[in-house]
Order: structure tokens, then C-alpha cells, then sequence
């Protein structure tokens, strides 16, 4: 066997091996979300991460899983959120075969979006118009340019930040940011309402980082905006980018007296690397009076998800 032949061989042989996530998925209506309390839930909504969109048709139909099991749910969800690596190399056509599908379906449940390093690494100024463009159609908003917001829904607030310059894998959070940050869960936690923040990036030292992800925290101001964090009650962080799957790290408390907590998603697209590692899971969240709930969802199947670290109830304080 010449050399040539030899090395072709291999290469089929590994990627017959690999698993291919390219591939569309069978949704099953089989098993629909149905939330614990569905009278008494006063805000819901569904998480997902990393979608990291390559312009396949199979891409495609298995982000149309997603809203298809949302819409599927026994009570209708408020709104859902995208914690970044939107698209896996930031092409054009990557974010219009996107936003083909998240376009659908603005009109019927509340749209967040961050931006992940995939989506901005190379192309910061195009690619954070094209998606920023897109949070200001969905939530009729005006970001002014910028890459942070915040939105409420039901009396609840929901802050997004991200990059606001190409700094690679992690964040560059500007003063600016931070200060609105600040204002904003000031507003949202006066009266003893939780928050949620959401960012592609989580902190240093959560979630298993830095040995799950050796570049994978927020960067350099990582310590001043979890310090503006750590200042309200009741705040739930939540990040995607590291792809660890549901494990013992999923959920990392920021500050057990303010209760605060950071929640990290699994990545959609691909298997993820530690525990429940299989790709199209995310988490719902179900907020009542007193407690604030996150639950596992393979949303790409249909499915619940069984196991140790599925499901997180938070006593408010
Ligand atoms: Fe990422």
C-alpha cells in the first residue's frame, strides 16, 4: 500500500468514526415541555448556545428543531436566548440561512442575541451590524451601535452584554458596559426581583475554566463586571463557549449570599465535551415568585433530559 493511499484510508476511516452533527435530526412531539407550576410561572424562557451555523440545509432544518419544540410546549414560552457562536466561520451566508429561521419568528416570542468570538473574530465591524441589526428588528429596540441592551418582559429584566472590539475568543467589555450594567440590574433587582444577564463569554475560574477552556473567560474585564454582578441580589448569569455539556461545573454559584449564579449552556451544533455531551441540548428557565428554575432540554430531538445536573431550583432572597 503506497503511502497515499494509505493516509486516504485513514482519513475515511476517522471520519466515519467522527460523529457527523451535519446531519438533520428526527423531532419527535412526543414529549413537549411542560413547566412544574404552569399557572403560577411568571416569566419563561428556553437557552440555547453555540449554534455555531455552517451554511448546510442540514444546519438549517436542525435550528428549526429548536422553535419547533418551543412551540410545542405545553404553555408558550416568553422568549428565547442565544448566548453567541451564532455562525461557526461568520460568513454572509452563514447568518442569512440564520436568520431565515430566527426571522419566522420574532412576531411570536421574544428574540435575545449575543454575539460569540466565532461570530466576530475576524469580521468585529460587518458581522456585529449584521446581528445587532437583528436584535434592534426583533425587540424594536435602538442599540445605537452598540453591543449591549436589556429588555423586559412580564416586569422581568433580561441584560445582554458582549464585545465591543475583535479581541479573539474572549470579550472586550467597555466602561460604558459597565456602567450600563450597573444602572440596569439596579433597575431590575429593586424590588426583589431576580435578573438575567447573558453573555457568550462566562468568568474566569467558573464552570471548570481555565482547564475546560484554556482561553475561555471573559477577559480583561472579567473582574469589573463580575464585581457589578456580585453588587444585586438574585442574579442569574448566563454564558455559552465552553462546550462542557451538562456536568458537576454547569452550574457555578458567582456569590452564595447575594445569591447569584452562573449558568453555563451546553453548545448546540456539536457533542460537548464532559458529562451529558450530547449536542442540542440547552436549558429552559422557569421563574415564579420565589424560586427561579433551569431545566435540561434536548431541543434538537424533543426530548427531557435525565440525569445529575438537569434540573436547578433557586430559592429567591
Ligand atoms: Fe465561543
Amino acid at each position: 500500500m503506497s503511502i497515499e493511499t494509505f493516509i486516504d484510508k485513514y482519513k475515511k476511516q476517522f471520519k466515519a468514526m467522527a460523529p457527523d452533527y451535519d446531519v438533520p435530526f428526527e423531532y419527535s412531539t412526543a414529549t413537549p415541555v411542560e413547566f412544574q407550576d404552569a399557572d403560577n410561572v411568571k416569566l419563561s424562557f428556553a437557552c440555547i448556545a453555540d449554534t455555531h451555523l455552517i451554511d448546510k440545509e442540514s444546519a438549517t432544518a436542525n435550528l428549526e428543531n429548536f422553535f419547533t419544540d418551543v412551540f410545542s410546549s405545553k404553555k408558550a414560552f416568553d422568549a428565547v436566548m442565544l448566548a453567541g457562536d451564532i455562525a461557526e466561520y461568520g460568513k454572509k451566508a452563514e447568518y442569512r440561512r440564520f436568520f431565515n429561521v430566527f426571522d419566522k419568528y420574532y412576531n411570536k416570542v421574544k428574540i435575545f442575541l449575543t454575539m460569540g468570538n466565532h461570530d466576530v473574530r475576524f469580521q468585529y465591524g460587518r458581522n456585529q451590524k449584521i446581528i445587532m441589526d437583528k436584535v434592534n428588528e426583533y425587540l424594536n429596540i435602538n442599540t445605537n451601535g452598540k453591543s449591549f441592551y436589556s429588555y423586559d418582559i412580564n416586569g422581568y429584566t433580561i441584560i445582554v452584554i458582549g464585545t465591543e472590539k475583535r479581541v479573539l475568543e474572549k470579550a472586550h467589555i467597555t466602561q460604558e458596559q459597565i456602567d450600563f450594567l450597573d444602572k440596569e440590574l439596579a433597575r431590575a433587582t429593586k424590588d426583589g426581583k431576580p435578573a438575567f444577564v447573558m453573555c457568550h463569554q462566562a468568568f474566569a475560574f467558573t464552570h471548570g475554566l481555565p482547564e475546560v477552556w484554556k482561553t475561555g473567560d471573559m477577559g480583561e474585564q472579567n473582574d469589573d463586571v463580575r464585581k457589578v454582578m456580585e453588587k444585586y441580589n438574585n442574579v442569574f448569569f448566563i454564558n455559552g463557549h465552553l462546550h462542557g455539556g451538562i456536568f458537576e461545573k454547569t452550574f457555578e454559584v458567582l456569590n452564595t449570599e447575594k445569591n447569584d449564579h452562573s449558568i453555563s449552556i451546553p453548545g448546540y451544533r456539536k457533542e460537548n465535551n464532559f458529562g451529558i455531551t450530547d449536542c442540542g441540548v440547552g436549558y429552559y428557565c422557569e421563574v415564579y415568585d420565589d424560586k427561579v428554575v433551569f431545566i435540561a432540554r434536548r431541543f434538537l430531538t424533543g426530548d427531557n433530559v435525565e440525569g445529575e445536573y438537569c434540573k436547578v431550583e433557586y430559592e429567591l432572597v
